[in-house]
């Protein structure tokens, strides 16, 4: 506006006072408004690092008055990324979110209905929860004293709790206007009407893995949706709380976002489908090689990105957006490493063989052994990598040679577990202890001669057979209720397990379509009672990554029915 007026003027001479007011009336309010200008970004340092402008860390007293300055205070630590608040350690946070504060306390009864029924809660949680103290909207200046005195917008001194903060008037506004971004708006991928969600699959995926994952999502939304629409159809016959869930139903929408070629090309791939139709949270998923362009992608864009099927996850502790099963092939060898120092403890040398595909799943396990193994001197460790299958058949040739044979062998094969087993089957003897990853036991040949298969192990990161869960049998129900084939037993259950959880993660935020808010409930619902079986423990907690923490040490039982038998207990390395 002010250009414009100060354009219009430069037509004669005689308005050149004017002008000269005018810009210097520009310059002010330029100046003015930059000095108040406040910046949500460092008040979102401020609220998930506690770090102030200045780059110290922030200051606070707590209960009992007890003085604390660093990060561990920040208020992400209580309220969550979300700010929808938490009930960690059975204390009811608040939110803060810009709706929740900037508002008057009212009763949604929805959302409390599900916070006090949902889960177990001690007492002093549902009182607090009862008793909700009714409080005006905050303005900036009442939301400063709660920040800084702990009275809230009522006058009521809060729960001590929520510490007192000593903060500069800079980083208070800072912190105030960050506060006023915070779940002002559903996350992308939620309309009036549908919830949209993608599942990843790259070409030369087995097209048995691929239908008996896709089959299991397409029948479970089918399922959903089919129970949704008759919710909305009879909208006003509801028990008391009916009508105030109504405004959460969406339609479930699953999209199959195909990758092709070179994954350097795939976090391309996947903006293009975004763009298409962006997504609220990307669920299950198998690609070939590693799952990182992908992770990539999600944690670029804070796109929820729910236990993909993936030996090769990419483990990287600041990732908010990402959780899996487990860290497939590197806990692998984490735990087989730790099962050979715990066997060899007595022996003075512990003489090691490794060969490894020059694959990424031969070269992470791989990596993984070397890094264990290096500050350990009773261990000697051979490496020797493979390229191809003519490099692996002479290295295997060479060692079959050699005149004393390895004690222990472990191998990587990547994608030549067949080539590899046949070979162990021509030469039984190669080593005294073969260990090999749990992914060769589907490329076990048909015959084994007993002469291997007491010198075979491998690390399982799963349940064994003869553990029933409670949950398996309901899943199985479920499936065959659907008409579901189940081909691949484990990959459809752990399917159907990241399916239920963003279901229960729905149903508990009821229409507050936050990404953040999603995680922090699948972090803390990720509990046992949906475990379908496939692993012996599944379970997460804030900031957590990896739902399952360990594996077992197997062998092939010597009938053919039964499988795999632990010659080891669950080992958490
Ligand atoms: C140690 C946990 C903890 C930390 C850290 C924390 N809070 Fe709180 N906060 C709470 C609790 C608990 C309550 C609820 C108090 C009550 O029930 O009376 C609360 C309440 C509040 C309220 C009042 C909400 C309302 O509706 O009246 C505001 C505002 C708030 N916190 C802001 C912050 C900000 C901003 C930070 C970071 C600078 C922060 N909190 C850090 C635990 C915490």
């Amino acid at each position: 506006m002010n250009t414009q007026t100060a354009s219009n003027r430069f037509t004669g001479s005689d308005h050149l006072p004017h002008i000269l007011l005018t810009l210097i009336n520009m310059i002010f309010f330029v100046l003015l408004t930059s000095c108040a200008q406040s910046r949500p970004d460092l008040g979102k340092q401020l609220y998930r690092e506690g770090k102030l402008s200045s780059g110290e860390s922030v200051s606070a007293t707590t209960q009992g008055d007890i003085s604390f300055s660093g990060t561990q205070f920040s208020c992400v630590n209580c309220h969550r990324r979300s700010g929808y608040g938490s009930s960690e350690g059975g204390n009811y946070v608040l939110p803060v979110t810009a709706p929740s504060l900037f508002n008057p306390r009212t009763l949604d009864r929805a959302n409390l209905f599900k916070k006090m029924f949902k889960e177990y809660q001690p007492k002093r949680f549902t009182a607090r929860m009862h008793m909700p103290q009714m409080r005006p909207a905050y303005t900036d200046k009442s939301l400063a004293r709660a920040i800084r005195e702990g009275i809230d917008s009522a006058g009521t001194q809060l729960n001590p709790l929520m510490p007192k903060y000593q903060l500069p008037d800079e980083d208070m506004a800072n912190l105030i206007a960050y506060l006023k971004t915070l779940s002002t708006m559903p996350d992308p991928g939620v309309d009036q009407s549908t919830i949209y969600f993608a599942t990843v699959i790259s070409d030369k995926i087995d097209s048995v893995k691929r239908r008996a994952m896709l089959q299991t999502m397409r029948k479970f939304f089918e399922w959903m949706n089919r129970d949704t629409r008759g919710d909305l159809r009879n909208p006003n016959f509801s028990p008391h709380y009916r009508t105030e869930f109504i405004k959460a139903y969406r339609v479930w929408n699953l999209a199959v976002w195909e990758l092709k070629g070179d994954p350097q090309s795939w976090q391309q791939q996947l903006q293009v489908y975004y763009q298409q139709q962006p997504v609220f949270a990307i669920i299950s998923g198998q690609v070939t090689g590693a799952w990182k362009p992908v992770q990539t992608f999600c944690e670029n864009m804070e796109i929820p990105c729910l236990f993909p099927h993936t030996a090769l996850p990419e483990i990287d502790k600041k990732s908010a957006y990402s959780v899996y099963f487990n860290r497939g092939l590197s806990l692998e060898a984490d735990v087989i490493a730790k099962q050979i120092i715990q066997q060899q403890a007595d022996k003075a040398n512990i003489q090691i063989t490794q060969i490894y595909s020059a694959e990424q799943e031969g070269m992470t396990p791989a990596d993984a052994i070397n890094n264990t193994m290096k500050n350990n001197n009773h261990v000697q460790l051979d490496n020797y990598v493979f390229h191809d299958i003519a490099e692996l058949q002479s290295q295997l040739k060479k060692l079959s040679e050699i005149h004393e044979r390895p004690d222990l062998l472990v191998l990587w094969p990547g994608a030549y577990s067949r080539e590899v087993l046949e070979w162990l089957q021509d030469n039984p003897t190669l080593a005294n202890t073969v260990y090999l990853p749990s992914k060769a036991l589907d490329a076990l040949p048909q015959a084994i001669p007993s002469s291997l298969k007491q010198r075979m192990l491998f690390s399982y990161p799963y349940e064994v057979a003869s553990v029933q869960h409670p949950r398996a049998y309901r899943v199985h129900a479920w499936m065959n209720s659907r008409g579901i084939e189940v081909t691949d037993k484990r990959l459809q259950f752990n399917t159907y397990y990241a399916l239920t959880l963003v279901q229960y993660g729905l149903d508990a935020i009821v229409d507050n379509f936050s990404r953040d808010y999603l995680m922090e409930y699948i972090e803390h619902e990720a509990e046992n009672a949906l475990n379908p079986g496939t692993f012996p423990r599944l379970s997460l907690g804030p900031g957590q990554r990896f739902a399952s923490k360990g594996a077992y040490i197997v062998k092939l039982s010597a009938d053919e029915e039964s499988g795999v038998i632990a010659v080891s207990d669950w080992i958490i390395p």
